[in-house]
């Protein structure tokens, strides 16, 4: 079920989702060469407490740590540790996700650490460029299919780049995750029809390559690789369908 967000909830997922790209502005700036995720995640955890709110992934499932960190050929829920050192040439996403109030916004970004090739680069400026395409042509009435999955797969092809399909994005606001699942890929199903008040994340995980299928790590039950251990970038907003068009909510 869909949940058509009120006035009041609105105000609060607003202010969470600020927070969340406030603290991700926050720890990017400490990306660079021989910082290891550990201490970023100990930087955000503590942004985030001292904002008084709560650092969402932390517990949740199971999840150990307060952030997600996924480096290089990590698609996503990559876990902290003091041992992954980071290094010129990586790159590096980082999803946060707060609670403020009792309310969830979510957002991430990929950066590169040092000097990275033309080719990651090139990764990380069309995978964001893709999800602005789609956030872009996000207005009420029109299909969600339509408006994310049909275009960040038809933007990405020309590049040789591929949308995973395993995870995509999902409601939030009033819990982690909500419905309705967000595709970044054609599903060719128009069963989702935006309406305002709604509030998802888009957040396209795009590998440098079109083969889009993942690895499950078996062993810590969260890290997601590359199957074909190529690249992997991706950026996360939380975005308000509005009575005319979009609203961007993770924004500093
Ligand atoms: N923030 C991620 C998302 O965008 C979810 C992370 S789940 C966690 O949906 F448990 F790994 F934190
Ligand atoms: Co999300
Ligand atoms: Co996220």
């Amino acid at each position: 079920m869909i949940i058509i967000k009120s006035l009041k909830q609105i105000e609060g997922i607003k202010a969470s989702s600020k927070l969340a790209a406030k603290t991700l502005d926050y720890v990017s700036k400490f990306i660079k060469p021989g910082i290891n995720t550990e201490e970023l995640n100990t930087i955000a955890h503590k942004f985030i407490i001292d904002h008084h709110a709560i650092p969402a992934p932390l517990n949740y499932s199971g999840f150990p740590k307060s952030i997600c960190t996924s480096i290089n050929n990590v698609v996503c829920h990559g876990i902290p540790k003091t041992k992954d050192v980071l290094k010129t040439g990586d790159i590096i996403n980082i999803d946060i996700t707060t609670i403020l109030n009792g309310y969830f916004g979510d957002v991430s970004a990929s950066y590169p650490v040092g000097k990275i090739s033309k080719a990651a680069q090139q990764l990380i400026d069309q995978t964001y460029q893709s999800m602005m395409v789609a956030i872009k042509s996000l207005k009420p009435g029109l299909m969600l299919n339509d408006c994310v999955g049909k275009k960040i797969e038809a933007y990405l092809k020309p590049f040789g780049f591929a949308p995973i399909h395993d995870l995509g994005g999902h409601g939030v606001g009033i819990k982690f995750h909500e419905d309705p699942f967000v595709y970044h890929f054609n599903t060719n199903q128009s069963n989702t029809i935006l309406k305002p008040g709604m509030i998802f994340t888009v957040e396209p995980m795009v590998n440098a390559s079109l083969n889009w299928h993942v690895a499950f790590d078996e062993s810590d039950g969260w890290t997601v690789r590359t199957k074909d251990g190529s690249l992997s970038a991706q950026f996360e907003h939380t975005v308000l369908i509005t009575p005319t068009g979009y609203e961007i909510l993770t924004k500093i």
